[in-house]
């Protein structure tokens, strides 16, 4: 087969566009083929491109050659179409899609690419397995979902710009080539030929540059900006990720917090979901609590309750010694659940093991009080706990005793497992959630050192400043994270702009005043040249545009995501290199 070139052909209208109004128009349409159907005297060919979808039909009695030259066409060839637009009959009127009251009666056809056979096929229902997606990911951007999600995710950064810009910030680029900002993951570290033995880091975030800004009077300040971390990686995480980078002077937390809410409203108005404001606000200490989670889905119910002073005197030992140590027995109940067998309650035990819990009792209201706990547990303690749990006839509490952290987070694990497995969450409600008052630091046990919840920047409440020497654990710091549905979308926080409160705060981390000036003398230097207050938060793009698409995975809104083992499957990489890069970087691989 011959392929023609485009001449001098040039588009006169998408394949999205042509109504009845165009009827009798001459037109030139560039596309793909979506679908052909030949039904011998008579050629079908759905053209697509980005707009949409038009129907060519090319008829016996016009041109000889054009019948004989559509039998040729395959899916997926690229056609230039030349014809007139004309009414469909009423019985192949297609009302689902906007073309779907016309065709084109092709005058001219030009093949001008053919296209293999697509390893999968370029439609809404294609079944191909998720790396095969990523292999030939050009081809899987061309379908409709994809196209879909692309537009989506270019229409929310158009909106984000917009509306910033007209509350007055600016977008300042920052380097990708930098030193180190800890956030909690891993650096991707990239080698300098130029300086031997040393290395720039590809930035976490763009978190010093965007308080460096604030030094140098920019006031208001965003990005949408690439970040980098070598962590393992979820559904909604990606090595590489989009933030909308904010910074401000001057600023209170409300003042934030009304201007993102501001922008949601602006952003979901994209997707035409209408958002509540102000958002709902909870302290940490509440949301886990209440919900066992710092990102607590608040579309159901199923809170925590409190049992610990129910178990305080029980025969139970192992409740009873959890509470005497100072940990707690908390539960949640099930509607409906007390029809779970054996089988489905050791499972859910099995579940809170895997997440350090030590165990999971429960207990069953039906038809009297059923339960898996001692015996020398009497009716009457059960009675009090299921009435402080609020369970309804029919329900199943399920319990779970020790250190209230872990109590904590193995019941909001298990709250989130049940209530997808019993489909009790509401899909199209959106519930967005502020969670402030996080601790500033936080032990580990096994390193034996306080690590920044957040990150090393963020300010110390103003009355707990004191503690940071004393007792840092107890310091709450000036943070909040932006949740919806469940999700964290958003985290930000005042920062320390006054030089002995931050060089504090590392110290309470375990850095020594030479080890802080070695990583981050330049910092500490410049915030005695005269730094505002300032404060911030940076939003994750790719886990917005997920929810507003209504993607499981943030793979679906980015155009050339890694695998969930952080590597390309298209380009096949990471690779290796050659000998001649290794040496010049003088770098040795030691396998
Ligand atoms: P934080 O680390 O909370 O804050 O990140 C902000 C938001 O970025 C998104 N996010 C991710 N999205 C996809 N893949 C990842 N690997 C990933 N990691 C984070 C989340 C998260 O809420 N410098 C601070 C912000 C500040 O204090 O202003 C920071 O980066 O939605």
């Amino acid at each position: 087969m011959t392929l023609d070139s485009m001449g001098h052909w040039r588009r006169s209208h998408s394949c999205g566009e042509l109504g009845v109004g165009a009827a009798g128009t001459r037109v030139t349409l560039f596309g793909w083929v979506d679908r052909i159907r030949d039904l011998g005297g008579l050629v079908f060919i759905d053209l697509r491109d980005r707009q949409g979808i038009t129907q060519v039909v090319v008829r016996a009695g016009g041109a000889e050659d054009l019948l004989e030259k559509s039998k040729q066409i395959r899916p997926e060839y690229v056609l230039g179409v030349q014809g007139q637009v004309s009414h469909r009959s009423l019985e192949t009127v297609n009302p689902a899609i906007p073309t779907g009251e016309i065709e084109v009666l092709a005058g001219a056809i030009r093949i001008l690419n053919s296209a293999k056979t697509p390893p999968f096929p370029i439609n809404e229902d294609s079944q191909a397995s998720e790396d095969m997606r990523l292999k030939y990911r050009y081809l899987d951007l061309r379908r409709g979902r994809l196209q879909r999600n692309m537009r989506l995710r270019h229409q929310v950064t158009f909106s984000i710009r917009q509306f910033l810009n007209e509350r007055g910030f600016l977008e300042v680029e920052t380097p990708v080539l930098t030193k180190s900002t800890p956030e909690g993951a891993r650096d991707y570290l990239v080698p300098s030929r130029l300086h031997t033995g040393k290395f720039f880091a590809l930035p976490q975030s763009p978190q010093l540059f965007k308080q460096l800004l604030m030094v140098s009077g920019f006031d208001k300040y965003f990005q949408i900006v690439r970040c980098f971390r070598d962590e393992d990686l979820r559904a909604d995480r990606q090595p590489e990720f989009t933030q909308v980078d904010i910074e401000m002077s001057f600023m209170q937390p409300e003042t934030l917090f009304d201007l993102v809410e501001q922008m949601m409203s602006r952003i979901f108005a994209v997707a035409g979901i209408s958002v509540v404001a102000p958002f709902r606000r909870i302290t940490y200490g509440e949301a886990m609590a209440r919900y066992g989670s710092d990102k607590p889905d608040t579309r159901f119910g199923m809170e925590l309750a409190d049992v610990s002073r129910q178990f305080a005197a029980s025969q139970f030992r192992g409740f009873q010694e959890a509470v005497q140590s100072g940990g707690s027995v908390k539960c949640i109940s099930l509607a409906g659940g007390a029809a779970y067998s054996r089988k489905q309650t050791d499972d859910l035990g099995e579940y809170v093991k895997q997440l350090g819990a030590s165990g999971l009792a429960w207990i069953k209201r039906e038809e009297g009080l059923k339960s898996s706990l001692p015996k020398a547990v009497s009716r009457s303690e059960l009675e009090n706990v299921v009435q402080k749990a609020g369970a309804a006839d029919g329900s199943l509490l399920l319990l779970i005793g020790g250190r209230t952290r872990v109590v904590e987070e193995s019941l909001g694990a298990l709250r989130l497992l049940l209530a997808r497995q019993e489909r009790l969450i509401p899909e199209e409600q959106q519930h967005f959630l502020w969670v402030h008052d996080f601790p500033l630091l936080e032990y580990d046990e096994k390193e034996k050192r306080y690590f920044a919840c957040h990150h090393p920047f963020t300010s110390p409440a103003d009355s707990d400043v004191d503690l940071l020497a004393s007792e840092p654990g107890k310091v709450r710091a000036r943070a909040y994270d932006l949740v919806l549905n469940g999700t964290e979308i958003g985290g930000g926080s005042l920062r320390n702009h006054r030089q002995d409160v931050q060089r504090q705060v590392f110290k309470a981390l375990g850095l020594t005043p030479a080890e802080a000036d070695k990583k981050f003398g330049f910092f500490l230097e410049a915030l005695q040249y005269g730094t505002p207050p300032h404060g911030g938060i940076a939003l994750g793009l790719d886990r917005m545009v997920m929810l507003l698409a209504g993607e499981k995975s943030i793979r679906e809104v980015i155009a050339f995501p890694k695998t969930a083992r952080a590597s390309c499957l298209m380009t096949d990489s990471p690779s290796e290199v050659d000998a001649e890069q290794l040496k010049e970087l003088h770098l040795k691989i030691d396998a």
